[in-house]
């Protein structure tokens, strides 16, 4: 038998139904309180609103708990591959050894753009943000492949949409960046794994065949299963809501990628190491900066520092930080910027002010010293970021096509003005 729970309000009783989720998650459906009660409820940045019910990403922030489909995020990023997570993000279970082979060999044929790219590329003056390219790039695939705009399309036609977006996103990636610096474009090889064909395309240079180097796949692999899915953050719920007007694949993605722009999102691992790179400038004196921090008066935020749902740890920043003192070493680049990291976060995980609002490192705190010993450019960080965020997208808009989920309309406490007449110029 269904729970229920009472809201009493203007001495009346109404009761809402709660639903339990597999985890033993207790949520008040209030989807009928406006009928029965004309109540609404409000809840600003969706503290404890819940928008959907997902079977895709287990999330418990409390105990540092993140799990896809189940698998503990450890034990991905250690055992499993990026396109075997993208496979189990998007399918939901993971792979045979067949079907891992047909996933990898459709997304390897199906890296090439159309030529015309080049020509939209060359639009872009150099010095246009690559998140901004990335997400027109994406966005214009629907000119490319008209019928991905129809969300109802067959089940053969959305996963060839998805199979596309999965294999052209790491061209348009690299693409954006040789764009970027003037470089000439490479073009997406059918013979490299996803990691190696995208470093290939970025770094190599005519004239010098650019070698991958395994330590620094294997590591960008690992960042990308980190990144693969986090239930309904910022990003996704745009995925989703974009989604949800029938929106297609790629025109959600696109609102994706620039969801995840924004500093307080996905764009936190470039300013980490802006931050980082400032602070060493500034004599490393990371107490100062603590206090900017703190002073309410100051704007200055510690990026990297603080999670909406993480309020102990975030698991993946506890991989990605041994991770990035595994690659440097491997790589032998010594980086005094890990140094002033390390530092702030002591000074941090002991102070008053940190402890007591349980702000810790999240996952953009150390994911930008590995993507620079990689050599990737900071302006790319959060390109990688889309990139490794890009099966959870896609699982997350097929299961909200799925489950046929309504239009995403959220309602308003209105506080402007009452009726008032209107005031013709002359009389304002
Ligand atoms: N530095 C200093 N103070 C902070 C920080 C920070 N990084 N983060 C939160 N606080 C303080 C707030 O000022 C607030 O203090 P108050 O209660 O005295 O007013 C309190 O901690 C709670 O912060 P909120 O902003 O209410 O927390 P919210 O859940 O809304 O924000 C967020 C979470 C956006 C991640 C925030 O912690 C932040 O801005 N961090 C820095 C940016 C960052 O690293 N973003 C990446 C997040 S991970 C990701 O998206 C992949």
């Amino acid at each position: 038998m269904s729970e229920k729970a009472k809201i009493s309000y203007g001495g009346k009783e109404y009761e809402v139904p709660v639903v339990v989720g597999t985890e033993n998650e207790h949520a008040l459906d209030i989807s009928s309180l406006r009928s029965q009660s004309g109540l609404i409820t409000l809840d600003y940045g969706y503290k404890n609103t819940g928008s959907t019910s997902s079977a895709i990403t287990y999330l418990d922030g409390e105990n540092g708990i993140l799990r896809y489909r189940g698998y503990p995020i450890e034990q991905l990023a250690e055992k499993s591959s990026f396109i075997e997570v993208a496979y189990l993000l998007i399918y939901g279970e993971l792979p045979t050894q067949l079907e891992l082979q047909k996933f990898e060999g459709d997304i390897r044929n199906n890296g090439m753009v159309h030529e015309d790219y080049k020509r939209i590329l060359s639009g872009f003056p150099s010095r246009s943000h690559p998140m901004g390219v990335l997400s027109s790039l994406v966005t214009s695939l629907t000119a490319f492949f008209p019928q991905s705009l129809d969300p109802n399309r067959s089940p053969e036609g959305v996963n060839l949409s998805i199979m596309r977006i999965l294999a052209k996103m790491p061209t348009f990636a690299a693409w954006t960046y040789k764009h970027k610096i003037g470089h000439p474009l490479n073009y997406p090889s059918p013979h490299m794994d996803y990691c190696s064909n995208y470093l290939h395309m970025m770094f190599n240079q005519p004239g010098t065949e650019y070698e991958v180097d395994p330590v620094v796949s294997n590591a960008l692999d690992k960042l990308l299963i980190l990144h693969a899915d986090h239930e309904q953050n910022c990003s996704t719920s745009t995925v989703r809501i974009t989604g949800s007007s029938m929106g297609s694949l790629y025109t959600s993605v696109s609102a994706g990628i620039n969801a995840l722009w924004g500093p307080l999102h996905g764009g936190a691992n470039m300013a980490v190491i802006e931050m980082l790179e400032n602070i060493r400038e500034d004599g490393g004196d990371t107490k100062k900066w603590m206090d900017k921090a703190k002073d309410k008066d100051d704007p200055f935020r510690l990026m990297g520092f603080g999670h909406r749902v993480y309020k102990n740890f975030d698991p993946r920043a506890r991989i990605i930080k041994k991770a990035a003192d595994d690659v440097l070493i491997k790589l032998g680049v010594s980086d005094p910027i890990l140094d002033i990291a390390k530092g702030l976060e002591e000074v941090a995980l002991n102070d008053e002010y940190f402890v007591e609002r349980k702000l810790y490192p999240n996952v953009d705190f150390y994911s930008g010293i590995i993507y620079r010993a990689l050599g990737i450019p900071v302006d790319m960080f959060t390109v990688m970021f889309a990139l490794g965020r890009l099966p959870g997208w896609i699982a997350q808009w097929k299961e909200m096509r799925e489950n046929k989920e309504p239009i995403g309309r959220p309602r308003q406490v209105y506080t402007g003005y009452n009726e008032r007449p209107y005031k013709p110029l002359n009389e304002r």
